[in-house]
């Protein structure tokens, strides 16, 4: 993990393991005042954007704790697993298939338990720990049991995705929500797994965050309830499985990928709205985004298809996956159909059927962890360009010294700019420290009340990114700062 990343996460109130003070426990992590809020910007961006696609698109919520019987229908419970070997020696355990991507820097996710063992075997791998033997690779369930009632009571899981509450209650809204396909059920919260080895700070953790969008709709008509004239001629950063040991991902038209790969169009559309989400909202450079398809024995258990979305993070050292969009088919209702025997068949004008379900699945913590890789400054250390929408403050408002007849045109500054934008107001320290103080947790804006603004009632506005000041009349700073906040007028431009 990239050290000025994780040091300032820490030192400004972002993001830490948890527990520290009693060793912690490794995959879990706490969200400080910054982060928190930088995780909640985060959500209400990728609510905003998702829910808009459609207006049967709603936000719900559901428990993280499901009963056995769920899980088993879901396949989870036979097959939500990981190749676990353990040292013969010291007992240390690791994902068979992780250590051979380490050595090998090719994916090993498809290959058997016995191929795993051969692999370790021939490419000489010792415990990482210890440098003892292994035993044989085996399956690992990673879900986390949990005993519901006193003793002898039901057996149930912490939920391994946020996905199974959206299939539980699909029925329900389909009801409520006037029979229409499609629909949307969009789950932001916890969802936990026994990961073996989580030793990548926030990218491996053992109870992370989800938010999930899955889209139940029919396949024949779905595509022609689409814009789909909006990705016409538009390219989207894809590695295909076909292409993988070229190096880079290449962009590549939408209709070559329906015509000429034979991708669902509503797939290719929701790629290309995924890709402006990270692109156009949350401001990750084109060069470092790209899709990466799955193939066949690599994708999860329930996809028919299913492309990885990656970042590329300095502080993990390339492209990681932060998000994944999924084709599971009619995979899950039918399941659920099946053991629960609760019908999930429904009918749209005329038609009967188990809805299909298209995914699209995001990380939350790897996602807020992105956003501090990519927008932290090598340039100029310190500095967090983080866009202004997703900043935990969007102004900082100061007092240039702490006297009264500056302190109380700041106060009132601030208490007009709080009422519509998250604002700081901060009077202790250097002018100096404070501006640098404001960088580093990537405030875009600082309005600072000065002496000769007194005389001419005017205030000046820093620039984060460029550090520049400009000198704007007191009068005109809501106007301005709703311009600047909402990238309506820009700096430059004041
Ligand atoms: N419902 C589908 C599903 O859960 P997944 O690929 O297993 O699919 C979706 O997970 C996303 O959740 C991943 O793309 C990743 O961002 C995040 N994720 C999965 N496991 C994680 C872990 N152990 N720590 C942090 N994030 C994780």
């Amino acid at each position: 993990m990239g050290e000025d990343v994780q040091s300032l996460a820490k030192r400004r109130g972002f993001i830490w393991q948890s527990a520290e003070i009693y060793g912690a426990l490794a995959g879990f992590y706490d969200y400080g005042a910054m982060g928190a809020t930088l995780k909640r910007r985060w959500e209400d961006v990728w609510l905003d954007f998702f829910l808009d696609l459609n207006d049967n698109y709603h936000l719900i919520d559901s428990t993280t704790i499901l009963p056995e019987a769920s899980l088993k229908a879901s396949g989870h419970l036979d097959s939500f697993t990981d190749p676990l070997v353990e040292c013969n020696k010291c007992g240390s355990a690791f994902r068979a298939d992780q250590l051979i991507e380490n050595e090998t820097g090719e994916s090993a996710e498809g290959l058997s338990l016995e191929e795993m063992d051969g692999k370790l075997t021939e490419l000489g791998l010792r415990c990482l720990k210890c440098k003892g033997g292994f035993d044989s690779a085996r399956t690992f369930n990673m879900m986390f049991p949990v005993q519901v009632g006193t003793k002898g009571g039901d057996v149930a899981y912490l939920r391994p995705e946020t996905a199974q509450g959206a299939y539980l209650n699909f029925k329900r809204h389909f009801e409520i929500m006037r029979r229409k396909l499609p629909l949307g059920l969009a789950i932001i919260g916890k969802a936990y797994r026994n990961e073996i080895a989580p030793r990548q700070g926030v990218y491996r953790m053992r109870e992370l965050i989800q938010a999930e969008l899955q889209i139940f709709m029919d396949p024949e008509t779905f595509g022609a309830q689409l814009e789909l004239d909006e990705m016409k001629g538009k390219e989207i950063m894809v590695q295909l499985v076909g292409s993988r040991g070229r190096s880079n991902a290449e962009p590549v038209l939408c209709e070559i990928l329906i015509d000429a790969h034979g991708l669902p169009p509503f797939f290719v559309y929701h790629m290309y709205k995924i890709q402006e989400f990270y692109l156009e909202e949350v401001g990750i450079p084109g060069d470092k985004f790209r899709f990466f398809e799955k193939s066949e024995k690599e994708r999860a258990f329930y996809n028919l298809l299913h492309f990885d979305i990656e970042v590329e993070l300095s502080t993990l050292g390339g492209f990681r996956e932060l998000a994944g969009i999924h084709y599971r088919g009619d995979y899950d209702l039918s399941r659920h159909q099946k053991h629960s025997k609760e019908k999930m068949e429904v009918s749209v004008d005329g038609k009967r059927l188990v809805p299909h379900v298209l995914e699209l699945s995001f990380g939350v913590d790897r996602n807020v962890w992105a956003l501090l890789d990519i927008h932290f400054s090598d340039e100029r250390t310190g500095i967090l360009r983080l866009p202004p929408r997703l900043a935990p403050y969007t102004f900082a408002v100061f007092p240039l010294m702490k006297k009264d007849d500056l302190v109380s045109i700041a106060k009132e500054l601030h208490y007009m700019l709080k009422c519509r934008f998250s604002t700081l107001y901060d009077a202790s320290g250097s002018i100096g420290k404070r501006y640098a103080r404001m960088d580093e947790i990537g405030t875009p804006f600082c309005v600072t009340v000065d002496y000769d603004g007194l005389e001419d009632g005017t205030v000046t506005v820093r620039d984060r990114d460029s550090t520049d000041q400009k000198r704007v009349k007191k009068d005109d700073l809501d106007r301005i700062a709703f311009g600047l906040a909402s990238g309506t007028i820009s700096f430059k431009d004041l």
